[in-house]
This record gives structure tokens, C-alpha cells and sequence, in this order.
């Protein structure tokens, strides 16, 4: 169990890391203050351009991946020395199997957290879906694949980013369930996807309200 915090800690620590803020701030914008005001790379895109919001989008998919990248080891039989990581009360912990996949998902939720109440920005932060994505893509790949590709098809239907982000993340628990994961693993899809739909709260009273943001790819003017 404190393995599994201590993973989460980490995760927390990696999601933290506020890369829309930071490549906004190093083209003199507060990313909090323009547009949506979410550091994400959506927002990031629309106030500064494709090239910027790539990054950002690529970075927060890396730490996603990075902090779920415990569970890579779920086919293998290894030993965990604890005090190599920095934790030498936990002594050596023998990790087999399946039983990685908790850390990588302790690391997710850790990333998730970070991503979105950011230590470093004062607890603001994104809405967690590049950073889920790439989580999600280390843990159940296919599902992943899945929920991209109803990202896109709802994107280039509605040109609503949100939607598509919304939908995409909807679609998890019922290809997990489907593709026969464990019962478990569909319950943690679940979660990210209820995580993802609350930060979207303000997007989904903006679309039923008719006044969300249709994706353009004329760059916004900064105020
Ligand atoms: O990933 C965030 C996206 O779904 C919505 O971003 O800036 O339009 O609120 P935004």
C-alpha cells in the first residue's frame, strides 16, 4: 500500500508539470488569462497555433504514459527493490504478473491530479485528457485506440473539442468491458472518465447553452 502512494506521489509530482503554462509563459502569454483560460493544449492551440498546442499535447501525453508506465511490466516476473527508488523502508517488494498494473494506475491517478491542481500553478490545471489518454494507451492500448478514433469522428462531426473529448472518454469503460479487461480495470476507466466529464463541466453548460467554442484554425487574438 505505501508502494502504491509513493507511485502516486510520483505520478502527482510528473502530472504536475504545467507544460501548457510553460510554453505559453516562453511566448509571454498567461495561458490562465486568454481564451478558455485552461493550460491545456487546446486552448494553447487556439491562442497561439498548431505548433505550440502540438507540443503541449505531446508533453501532456508523455506524462501520462510515463506515469502508467509501471504497468509495462505486467507480463513480466521481476523484483522490486524499493530502495533503488529512494524508499529503502519499503524494503524489496516482489512484484509478479498482474500485480504491476495497480502501480501504473496509482501512477495515472497520481498524473491525473497533478495535471489538473498543479503544485506549481497555484492548484489550477488542464482537464486531463491528453494526460488520460496517454495513461490509458499504457494500460488498455486498444481501448485507447478506440477512444481516439471516436475522438475524431466526433471532432470532425461537431468541431467540438470538448464533446470529442467528452465522448472519447465515455467510450473506455464500454471497450474495456467489451474487449473482456478485467472488471476492475473497466472500473478504473470508469473513474478517469467521470474525472474528465467534471472538469468539462463549464464546456458542457457552454454547449447547452449553444455559446461553445467551435474549433478554428484561425489563430484567437490575445487579449
Ligand atoms: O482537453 C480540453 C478540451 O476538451 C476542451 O478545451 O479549451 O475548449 O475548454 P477548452
Amino acid at each position: 500500500m505505501s508502494l502504491l502512494f509513493a507511485v502516486a506521489v510520483l505520478g502527482y509530482l510528473l502530472g504536475a508539470i504545467p507544460f501548457g503554462y510553460l510554453v505559453a509563459r516562453a511566448r509571454g502569454v498567461n495561458i490562465f488569462e486568454v481564451g478558455s483560460k485552461n493550460p491545456g493544449a487546446t486552448n494553447v492551440r487556439r491562442v497561439l497555433g498548431s505548433g505550440a498546442g502540438n507540443l503541449v499535447f505531446a508533453l501532456d501525453v508523455l506524462k501520462g504514459a510515463l506515469a502508467a508506465s509501471w504497468a509495462l511490466h505486467a507480463h513480466s516476473s521481476v523484483t522490486l527493490n524499493a530502495a533503488a527508488f529512494g524508499f529503502p523502508g519499503l524494503g524489496t517488494v516482489e512484484v509478479a504478473g498482474t500485480s504491476w498494473y495497480p502501480l501504473g494506475v496509482a501512477g495515472l491517478f497520481g498524473a491525473l491530479l497533478g495535471h489538473s491542481f498543479s503544485c506549481f500553478t497555484k492548484f489550477r490545471g488542464g482537464k486531463g485528457v491528453a494526460t488520460g489518454a496517454g495513461g490509458v494507451l499504457v494500460l488498455v492500448p486498444f481501448a485507447g485506440f478506440i477512444g481516439a478514433v471516436v475522438w475524431l469522428a466526433t471532432f470532425y462531426a461537431t468541431r467540438y473539442v470538448s464533446l470529442a473529448s467528452m465522448l472519447a472518454a465515455l467510450s473506455l469503460p464500454l471497450s474495456t468491458w467489451a474487449l473482456g479487461r478485467p472488471g476492475w480495470l473497466a472500473g478504473v476507466t470508469v473513474l478517469i472518465a467521470l474525472f474528465v466529464i467534471y472538469r468539462h463541466r463549464e464546456n458542457c453548460r457552454r454547449l447547452l447553452s449553444g455559446t461553445e467554442n467551435r474549433f478554428t484554425k484561425k489563430k484567437a487574438a490575445v487579449p
